[in-house]
């Protein structure tokens, strides 16, 4: 796959493998997936639920290890392949070079030690410092991320904090050592829309701040439009679409990636838009379908001559739009499609007037 930016990649994950092997057979959770990040720069990953984001981005921190998940392929943080590295030495680079925020911060946090504690755990562990330096440096990153009182709310519980401060909180420790790269994994999904809208901006201001890369994961593709500077969508453990966003969001060229558009309002600025929902389930990543792993759902399957789509894997190939970005499918003349087809219907507004 291309380098969808200029600066410098800091970030390589080339055919990134992570099967599970069950009494049933191997979950095949990620199955090859690619891409590359730049400092200072955002990737948002969306897909449905079971589509591999959270696995594919708990392998990037190494935290399969110990587990009987088989993961294959490179993860270069650096040029370093994380993959490599013995327990030790990840164990080092996670919290230090790469951090993590998670959906739910109250269960990702001890509801036992006060959250001035582990934001602090965080720092001591990767710096030879005091306690009460550490305490000072939690003091200073709870107020950067905006809690009121920062010197007094340090000794505070998670319990005491609101989900939206709970999710701040977790922020500032996954900030303390000022990692280069820093993974958001559906930070946003369980906090109200203006809670949500903050956080956001928030996220934005410190990565201008930090210069962090971030891998966004997420449902929705409003986020991944306001965030991301590439999107990467996976369908079935796999990328079906990856590129600069702007250009995803305006000329799609995979029917799942329709799919997702036309299930979001707004997301094209479109007041007529129409929610359409993908109809059927994400596949099993147990026995996924044959060919084209979305073809028991996609209503385009018959514009492909032959069988291609229930027997040939697709690849990723350029668009044919002509931008840079990539996609896996059979169609054609998925531009065309999409431009006569698809758009009419979710966002008719946006149809350009033929003279
Ligand atoms: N330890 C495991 N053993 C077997 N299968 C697993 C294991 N962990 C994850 N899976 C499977 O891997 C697939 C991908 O899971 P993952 O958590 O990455 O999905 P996701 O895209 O993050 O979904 P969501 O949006 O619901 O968070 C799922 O089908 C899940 O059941
Ligand atoms: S390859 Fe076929 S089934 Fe898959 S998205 Fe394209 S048209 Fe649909
Ligand atoms: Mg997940």
């Amino acid at each position: 796959m291309t380098t969808t930016t200029n600066a410098d990649v800091l970030l390589s994950v080339r055919d990134l493998k992570v099967h599970f092997p069950t009494m049933d057979g191997i979950v095949k959770a990620t199955d090859g997936l690619s891409f590359d990040l730049a400092k200072g720069t955002t990737l948002g990953i969306v897909g449905e639920s079971g589509s591999g984001k959270s696995v594919s981005s708990s392998a990037i921190l190494g935290l399969h290890r110990g587990t009987n998940a088989i993961v294959s392929g490179e993860i270069l943080l650096d040029g370093e392949d994380l993959l490599q590295l013995n327990d030790e030495q990840m164990r080092r680079r996670r919290g230090q070079d790469v951090a993590m925020i998670f959906q739910d911060p109250l269960s990702a946090m001890h509801p036992y030690y006060t959250v001035g504690n582990q934001i602090g755990e965080a720092y001591l562990v990767h710096n030879d410092v005091s306690k009460k330096a550490a305490r000072t440096r939690s003091i200073e990153m709870l107020d950067r991320v905006g809690i009121p009182q920062p010197d007094r709310r340090v000794d505070d519980y998670p319990h005491q904090f609101s989900g939206g401060m709970r999710q701040r909180a977790m922020i500032a420790m996954a900030l303390m050592n000022d990692p280069g790269l820093l993974i958001a994994d559906e930070p946003t999904t369980a906090l109200d829309v203006t809670v949500q809208a903050q956080i956001l901006d928030l996220l934005q201001d410190l990565q201008r701040e930090f210069n962090s890369a971030i891998i966004i994961i997420t449902h929705d593709l409003g986020v991944v439009a306001e965030m991301a500077d590439d999107v990467l969508v996976m369908y079935a453990g796999r990328a079906v679409e990856y590129g600069p966003c702007k250009e995803i969001l305006t000329h799609p060229e995979m029917p799942y990636t329709w799919g997702l558009l036309s299930s979001v309002p707004d997301v094209q600025g479109d007041t007529d838009a129409r929610l359409i929902p993908i109809p059927g389930s994400p596949p099993s990543l147990l026995s996924p379908p044959k060919g084209c792993a979305f073809h028991p759902r996609c209503v385009h399957r018959d514009k492909v001559p032959g069988d291609l789509c229930f027997t040939e894997l697709p690849d990723l190939t350029p668009a044919r739009s002509g931008g840079s970005h990539v996609k896996r499918c059979h169609l054609p003349n998925p531009d065309e499609v999409y431009r006569v087809e698809v758009l009419p219907e979710i966002a008719p507004d946006l149809v350009e007037e033929t003279p």
